[in-house]
């Protein structure tokens, strides 16, 4: 089935659940849907038939030796003692502390990304099960083939065609934080070239396989996030009588932002970003976090290059969704709002929905307003500790009319239930700081032509077999469809 159908399809099927609950029919209705719930839930659940292949999946990846997270979940042996905590921390719906990090709402919006990694209703049932019933190991003839690994030092994005060697950085085991400006770093590159992904590694002198070690990020990498971008730095002008010139200089490209742990990222194949001959790394917003010991440090950026000749076929948009100037949060209260607005002025596909929200962030919604129209395209949890971005697919990217206004929420918890926040009695407001804020969607978007907006609604309504009764959320045009082709006057059948 095209995962991309379900779109049409399960709005079809809620609009057929509100008829039936009209006439009376509704009890045998939601018995049926319990069943169809449970039938994938096994009534004795074990590690090696049901467990293993849940966690091979959606959490091995960090939970491994070797991995992020804290504790590895590989054999049977490492699970068993965390059968409890997984069920609770599977279970507690999109929001901060569940497992895996991935924050998507299900019950409204669009639901297919890459790399979904969430547990569906049925397995959630099914660790809750094995946990509640003495958690059993089963048949060691069940158990799947154990997933391989790359080991660390590998590239996810294959060999870079281009590394970039930042300069090396101290920090002391009792080092502050550090925040600022680094050296810059000519890329060496002599031609343009466009970029398919980028990946950015620490390399440091922390022995990992110390058992003091194992920790998590914070106490493996010092190099905490890196704001960066590259610019073709002209000698004769004076960049230093307007800091922010480099914001409308059309030789200047903005990367996405380093993160410690964050992932390789791999950008749409047909808006590859450029990178321009003689350019050079520019960052004046590092941030250095001491790891509790005397740490030598370097970045290593790898670029994986499109093929010579490359050209994009999308321009990227430039569109600021976001208030970063004047955030009001209140002390001690949960559930604020914040609401930021902006009217697309030429068509657009949206690729990502990255919320970005800082400590007292809980959760951000996306909206599209088109005529009469309000789509709510997703709703996300937030979690500070856990800044995730998510990539529709290609059947399920927003494409939007010109004139479309987007619109951001963010859902602000400034109270005592949220760990994140130190200290709820203050008042927050906006800046570059964890404990000041930021509301912005950094999702990637790209403009289309009147031509290509036609043609990828043509794709779309061939893939999700759209009629003018489906209602496809991000595409408020889709349904509309053009009229057939004239008869030309020939002999027709
Ligand atoms: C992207 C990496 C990642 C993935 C995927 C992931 N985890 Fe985690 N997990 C972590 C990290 C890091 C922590 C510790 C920080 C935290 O709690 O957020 C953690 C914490 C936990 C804890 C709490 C440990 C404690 O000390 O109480 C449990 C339980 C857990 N994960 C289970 C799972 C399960 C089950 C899955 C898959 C369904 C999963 N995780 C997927 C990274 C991950």
């Amino acid at each position: 089935m095209h995962a991309a159908r379900t779109v049409g399809r399960s709005v079809r099927i809620s609009v057929a659940l509100g008829i039936s609950f009209v006439v009376g029919v509704a009890a045998p209705l939601s018995v049926r849907a319990q069943q169809a719930a449970s039938a994938g839930v096994p009534d004795a659940p074990t590690f090696t038939r049901d467990v293993a292949p849940i966690l091979q999946r959606s959490c091995e990846n960090c939970h491994r030796p070797d991995g992020v997270a804290p504790m590895a979940l590989v054999t049977y042996e490492d699970a068993r003692p965390w059968a409890r905590a997984m069920k609770l921390r599977t279970s507690i719906g999109p929001k901060a502390g569940v497992m895996p990090p991935w924050y998507v709402e299900k019950n409204i919006g669009i639901q297919q990304f890459h790399n979904d990694p969430s547990l569906s209703e049925d397995e959630i049932a099914t660790l809750a099960k094995w946990a509640d019933s003495g958690a059993p190991r089963g048949n060691p003839a069940d158990l799947p083939p154990p997933k391989v690994y790359a080991d660390n030092k590998a590239w996810a994005i294959g060999t870079p065609d281009l590394i970039i060697t930042m300069k090396e950085v101290e920090v002391k085991s009792n080092a502050p934080d550090w925040w600022g400006e680094i050296p810059s770093v000519p890329t060496g590159l002599t031609e343009d070239r466009y970029v398919a992904a980028l990946e950015i590694k620490e390399v440091n002198d922390v022995d990992t396989h110390s058992s003091l070690n194992r920790a998590t990020v914070g106490g493996r990498f010092v190099v905490h996030h890196m704001i960066w971008r590259t610019q073709v730095i002209d000698p004769t002008k004076d960049q230093s009588l307007d800091p922010l010139s480099f914001l409308l200089d059309e030789e200047t490209v903005n990367w996405p932002v380093h993160e410690v742990g964050r992932n390789a990222d791999f950008f749409d194949p047909k808006s590859a970003r450029l990178l321009k001959a003689g350019s050079s790394i520019v960052s004046d917003s590092v941030h250095l976090h001491s790891n509790g010991r005397d740490t030598k440090a370097h970045l290593e950026i790898g670029f994986k290059l499109m093929p010579k000749g490359y050209t994009p076929t999308y321009k990227r948009a430039f569109i600021g969704l976001g208030n970063g100037v004047d955030i009001d949060i209140k002390a001690m209260e949960p559930n604020q709002q914040l609401h930021a607005y902006t009217v697309l002025q030429q068509h657009t596909k949206i690729i990502s929905f990255e919320p970005h929200l800082h400590a007292p962030g809980a959760r951000m919604c996306l909206e599209a307003i088109w005529g009469y129209n309000i789509q709510t395209l997703n709703c996300v949890g937030y979690d500070h500790n856990w800044v995730r971005g998510y990539d529709y697919t290609d059947d399920s990217a927003p494409l939007l009319p010109k004139g479309t206004i987007l619109h951001i929420i963010g859902y602000m918890d400034n109270s005592p239930t949220n760990k994140n926040v130190p200290d709820p009695r203050n008042w927050q407001g906006s800046g570059n700081r964890s404990v000041a804020n930021m509301f912005i969607d950094l999702g990637m978007r790209v403009v289309l032509t009147e031509e290509q907006f036609q043609q990828e609604m043509a794709t779309r309504r061939e893939h999700l077999h759209v009629t003018k009764n489906d209602h496809v959320i991000g595409c408020p045009l889709c349904n509309v469809l053009p009229p057939p082709p004239r008869a030309t006057g020939g002999p027709q059948q």
